[in-house]
């Protein structure tokens, strides 16, 4: 099938309640957690997409039974030490940097040595921020020159309990602490950026030995060794990550309103929605609710008449940080007016140079852009018409590259047409993108 998209229409008027796969950050600890579970875990709604698939057999190849049907997936847990380290043996994260720092904290006792490997875009990908932490530890690592994939670990039986400040926000780099400290005697003392709080709130409802005290800007987490982990049986909740294209789109289009239900507003994954109400587009939350620890809620939304910029305060980065490739390309695109956004070079570090790819693709649009290593200012122009052919390639099939050109090019007519590569790159955090989107423009 070819792997090229051609659009030169806008999306019709909609009105219509969707539905959106599971969370990826979710499905990937649950997979983790019940990995070193005591019995089997059960999960409805995981995500199936290429991370977890991959999450599913790292932990296969490490010893532990997984069957997934399309109902359900179940997992064989045996214990927190039931991992089977083999000599040589190499792990593939494919292009998931979540999976990625995160098996490295878990695999952190092996005293064999372990390869890390992953696809291109996951190569590139900086490692030393999970390594510095977890050699701390008592792990010795073996890295690429450009701190990427390949590396290889060797852990230890004799960990040390350590003192860290997380600066980046980075979920992955706290979660990866967190599970090395699961794994260490004594009490590890980490002083995180706010940043998505999952694992967290998972150990806390398996009731492991966390404490984590929350200041204004930054989490103080205590974790002690992890003696047993409870079988979790889990119903995972649609994903805002994915679904905020959905929000995007709807606040792009002409008179349209859209429910999506039971996503998971996980208060640090929701700074879409203050950047969306910021500029002036509703957005409600509709019958809250906690599960497991997590927040839930429906989400409806409404095209605005105008759209606002703005100047994005920084304590929402983290929590909008895979959201802000749409944002840029569709509400900042449009709104009346220069919105900047800063201090965020952590763009440039995921699966592809996220600013630099908005950069580019504002340009091919023709919104004016200032943009510096950490910086965008976009010169919106509600009445944008685009008049030439945009092609979009060879961005190392960043899923969310392929997406967010989409919404854009769903949201800006172009008669001359939007060429996105790659179709294929959806297949990583949501396979039936494509379909949502049919679903949208069809009469049902
Ligand atoms: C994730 C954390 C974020 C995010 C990624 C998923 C997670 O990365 O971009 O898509 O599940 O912990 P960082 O922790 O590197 O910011």
């Amino acid at each position: 099938m070819s792997q090229l998209i051609i659009l030169k229409k806008k999306i019709k008027r909609f009105d219509k309640e969707i539905s959106i796969p599971g969370d990826k950050s979710l499905s990937i600890r649950w997979i983790l957690f019940s990995s070193l579970a005591n019995g089997i875990s059960k999960s409805k709604n995981l995500l199936i997409s290429e991370d977890i698939l991959a999450a599913i057999n790292v932990v296969k190849k490490l010893g532990i039974k997984v069957i997934l049907t399309k109902k359900f997936c179940k997992i064989y847990g045996k214990g927190i030490n039931g991992y089977k380290y083999k000599d040589n043996m190499s792990l593939d994260a494919k292009n998931s940097g979540t999976l990625g720092r995160l098996i490295l904290g878990l695999i952190i006792n092996s005293t064999k040595k372990i390869k890390l490997i992953g696809d291109v875009s996951l190569s590139k990908r900086d490692f030393k921020r999970v390594t510095d932490p977890l050699s701390k530890f008592g792990a010795y690592f073996k890295m690429s020159k450009n701190n990427g994939l390949p590396l290889i670990i060797k852990g230890s039986k004799y960990l040390k309990p350590i003192k860290y400040f997380e600066k980046k926000g980075s979920a992955q780099c706290k979660s990866s602490i967190i599970f090395a400290a699961m794994r260490t005697e004594g009490k590890t003392i980490i002083k995180a950026k706010k940043s998505r709080s999952h694992t967290e709130i998972l150990c806390k409802y398996l009731k492991l030995p966390i404490k984590v005290r929350s200041k204004k800007n930054f989490d103080l987490i205590e974790v002690s060794k992890v003696e047993r982990i409870s079988s979790l049986n889990y119903n995972i909740p649609s994903d805002i990550s994915s679904a905020s294209f959905f929000l995007a789109l709807t606040a792009l289009s002409n008179n349209s309103k859209l429910l999506i239900k039971n996503v998971n507003i996980n208060p640090n994954r929701i700074g879409i929605i203050s950047i969306f109400r910021k500029m002036g587009i509703t957005i409600n939350f509709r019958n809250k609710r906690i599960y497991k620890g997590e927040k839930i809620a429906d989400i409806f939304t409404c095209s605005p008449k105008n759209i606002r910029p703005i100047n994005c305060p920084v304590n929402l980065n983290s929590s909008a940080i895979d959201e802000f490739l749409v944002i840029f390309l569709t509400v900042a695109a449009k709104a009346k007016g220069v919105s900047y956004f800063k201090n965020l070079s952590e763009l440039n570090q995921k699966e592809s140079p996220r600013l630099k790819w908005a950069e580019k693709i504002l340009k091919m649009m023709g919104i004016k852009t200032v943009t510096t290593k950490s910086s965008i200012k976009i010169f919106g122009n509600p009445n944008l018409k685009i008049d030439r052919k945009i092609v979009i390639k060879n961005y190392l099939k960043d899923h969310r590259v392929f997406m967010a050109s989409m919404i854009a090019a769903l949201s800006f007519e172009n008669k001359k047409g939007w060429y996105i590569h790659d179709k294929d790159s959806i297949k990583t955090s949501f396979p039936n993108f494509l379909k949502v989107i049919e679903r949208l423009n069809g009469e049902k």
